[in-house]
């Protein structure tokens, strides 16, 4: 597991934007597996950037976005505000400024008439395009990766899941109050990739910005392994995983200096062996 540490939420996202840049260049028809949330919107914008001034090539990626709401999907009739399904938030902040096919993108059908035998699709479709290269990750203020809730099974798939009131919470100042949407409209289930299924991607980023992120970030990097954090599930992982924080994000690790440490010792280390 590598730490990096950045001073600001602009270059956590230049870092990030750099991880899955690079992964594209090496392989240009990787499959990417995608989070919402307001934490990568600013990757987004970098990758955005690259694409247009550096030519970063996005014609054979695939990507899979981890969850979707129940009930909600994209209506391009409605002015973005109102639609607040995340293939609506996926299309605005990054595919339609790329040139990815639009076919090699999937959400979540949060409008589907069979939700759990579209979990089961879901799961073989990620199977057909080979797994996923590179999930990136948010972590939400309960701990949950994608909405795997606290108490979802470690080792869970894709699934219909019900929101915790701390979700509704949120997403409810986030979004559905600006827009004008009650909290008897909002939807209170949603589509998620499991914990299992997250965990069998060959590499993973997540990326925690913000003061009010402190707390759980240090539970789920130091604290014990619990389905009440999922995102400790990080520690039975055995792919590449980088998490990328920003200082207000970090401010309540332990061990920030041995993480400082490591990422330049191990830095030294990679630029020895290239010698
Ligand atoms: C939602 C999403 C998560 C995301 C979390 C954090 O719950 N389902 O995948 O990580 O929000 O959102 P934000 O980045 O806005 O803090």
């Amino acid at each position: 597991m590598n730490i990096l540490i950045r001073n600001t939420y602009e270059e956590m996202s230049r870092v990030a934007a750099g991880i899955i840049a690079k992964l594209i260049k090496a392989k240009p028809n990787c499959v990417l597996g995608l989070a919402t949330g307001s934490t990568p919107i600013g990757t987004y914008k970098e990758l955005i950037r690259m694409h247009k001034d550096e030519g970063l090539d996005f014609s054979q990626v695939r990507t899979f976005n981890l969850d979707e709401y129940l009930g909600v999907g994209m209506d391009l009739t409605k002015p973005y505000e109102l639609d607040q399904s995340y293939a609506r938030f996926m299309y605005e902040e990054f595919f339609k400024h790329i040139n990815i096919p639009e076919e090699n993108t999937l959400v979540p059908d949060g409008l589907t008439s069979d939700p759990d035998g579209y979990c089961q699709w879901y799961e073989e479709q990620i199977k057909a395009a080979g797994g996923i290269d590179l999930q990136l990750l948010g972590l939400g203020r309960d701990g949950h990766w994608g909405f795997n809730e606290p108490g979802s099974s470690l080792a869970s798939r894709t699934r219909v899941v019900p929101l915790t009131q701390e979700t509704l919470d949120d997403n409810y100042e986030a979004f559905y109050k600006k827009a004008g949407i009650s909290r008897e409209e909002m939807p209170k289930f949603a589509i998620t990739m499991g914990i299992g299924t997250i965990l069998e991607a060959r590499s993973a980023l997540m990326l925690v910005n913000g003061e009010h992120k402190a707390d759980i970030v240090a539970q789920a990097i130091e604290g014990p392994v619990t389905s009440q954090v999922t995102a400790s599930a990080m520690h039975l992982y055995g792919g590449d995983l980088t998490i990328v924080l920003d200082q207000a994000a970090a401010s309540k690790l332990k061990r920030v200096d041995y993480y400082l440490h490591a990422e330049k010792a191990m830095q030294e280390y990679f630029d020895k062996k290239q010698k």
